[in-house]
């Protein structure tokens, strides 16, 4: 941010410098000796947040300045700085005392008059920014982006909003305009879960996001932290994109190369346990959830030396797609029907709750190349005694691969919410085959505790 001060004293220069270095560090003061200089400043080396001038100059009256200027600056907080046979000579009373935004600062200068004035100035400004950013938008114009997908670009050809209210927002990302990863990381420390993107923009955000996922599946190969980081995002946007635009060959494209990396992780790492002590497990968000459970699938595969090419897809288009027709980021966080926090969602939520198996197979047999993967994401919430949901299978109904994937799934959802407590993993598991170790799902078990354990 940038302030002009208008002088002909070069001491003053340095003396109000000073003062505002010291409260005010991202604020620089440009310093000129007349208003030619400052036409020439303003015209080339804008924008500047507010406007300081000496009372006392000479080479110029300071309030013709003031309206010569304000053509160039545009609507701007001016500080008239002066002795007060200055100011009440020199300056029209009409530019500071009817002003909400021009101010008076008498010399000898008090430092805390000046710090106080300033911060009105910057205050006013800020808010001017704010309102002027304000747009009156239709809910309808809009689609919600998870605030995590904007890690993937630092800018956008197109604007990007908070939601305000239901009808106005703000807008937080200029089209063509650079941003900071660290304005992200302060919305989610403000708990805003989405940004929203104009309709006909938010398909591009998502074409635009698989090519630079694309791209860096290519560049990142052999960095496995890299390419696991790149599978949650890959997550994130598949997930996005089957909830709101379906199956294309786009998305089947980033299913494929999402499901292919793992292949290299695996190598490096050989056991899922070594997997584990590397992978960001902070938040565990369902994204993040996908990807390990996908890992740990494919681990239980290869104990039980099952995994084909096709048994590694299918378990991988499952694991990307098991949750994804959840539309409340909350709702993933339910593991069954009989969750009594299920209550504290609306009826519509719990109905889509209870839906989400079938509606994410359905989206699952969408894809080619992918056999069963319907079945097995439909099945995601069985349990061996039939007390699971939407069909109520028993162990002898449900295929091996469901089975497998049911223990990954699990074992992942417990491990999120216990993953800080010493000794998690071993009563995770021995809870999980008090309840699991029967019928078609023995096998898997046995394959669960040799990945882990
Ligand atoms: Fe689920």
């Amino acid at each position: 941010m940038k302030a002009l001060y208008i002088c002909d004293e070069k001491e003053e220069w340095q003396h109000i410098r000073s003062i505002l270095n010291r409260f005010f560090s991202r604020l620089e003061l440009i310093c000129v000796l007349s208003g030619e200089d400052a036409i020439e400043y303003l015209s080339y080396e804008g924008p500047f947040v507010m406007i300081l001038i000496e009372a006392s100059l000479r080479s110029d009256h300071p309030s013709e300045l003031t309206k010569k200027l304000l053509p160039l600056t545009g609507e701007k907080p001016f500080i008239f700085v002066g002795a007060k046979v200055h100011i009440n000579d020199r300056v029209d009373e009409d530019l500071y005392m009817r002003s909400e935004m021009n101010e008076i600062v008498f010399r000898p200068i008090e430092t805390n008059a000046l710090i106080g004035k300033v911060q009105k100035c910057l205050d006013w400004a800020k808010n001017e920014e704010f309102e002027k950013s304000i747009e009156e938008l239709e809910k309808d114009e809009l689609l919600p982006m998870k605030l995590r997908s904007f890690y993937l670009f630092n800018k956008l050809p197109y604007d990007v909003f908070v939601e305000l209210t239901s009808t106005k927002y703000v807008k937080v990302i200029s089209a063509g305009k650079k941003y900071l990863h660290s304005d992200i990381n302060a919305y989610a420390k403000k708990r805003v879960k989405h940004l929203y993107l104009r309709k006909n923009e938010y398909l591009k955000f998502l074409e635009d996001s698989i090519e630079a996922l694309m791209i860096q599946y290519e560049s990142n190969k052999s960095n496995s932290n890299k390419v696991m980081a790149n599978q949650i995002r890959s997550a994130l946007v598949i997930q996005q994109y089957v909830r709101s635009v379906g199956v294309t060959e786009n998305i089947t494209k980033l299913v494929d190369r999402t499901i292919l990396a793992s292949r290299n992780v695996t190598l490096e790492h050989k056991r899922f346990k070594s997997i584990l002590k590397v992978f960001p497990t902070d938040k565990l968000d369902l994204a993040e959830q996908a990807i390990l459970t996908m890992y740990l699938a494919e681990s239980m595969l290869m104990v039980l030396s099952w995994a084909s090419e096709t048994s590694r897809k299918k378990l991988g288009l499952a694991s990307l797609l098991y949750d994804s027709m959840l539309e409340d980021d909350e709702l993933y966080k339910i593991h069954s029907l009989e969750d009594p926090n299920i209550e504290m969602f609306t009826e519509e939520q719990q109905e889509s709750y209870r839906d989400h198996p079938l509606r994410a197979a359905t989206i699952a047999a969408n894809f080619t190349g992918y056999p069963e993967a319907d079945f097995i994401i439909a099945q995601h919430h069985e349990k061996p005694k039939g007390e699971g949901f939407p069909n109520k299978l028993t162990t002898n109904k449900l295929s091996a691969h469901s089975c497998i994937f049911i223990l990954a799934n699990n074992f992942v959802i417990r491990y999120a919410e216990q993953k800080n407590r010493k000794g998690a993993i071993i009563d995770i598991f021995r809870d999980m085959k008090a309840i699991y170790n029967q019928g078609n799902f023995k096998d898997p078990i046995m394959a669960l505790q040799k990945s882990i354990i």
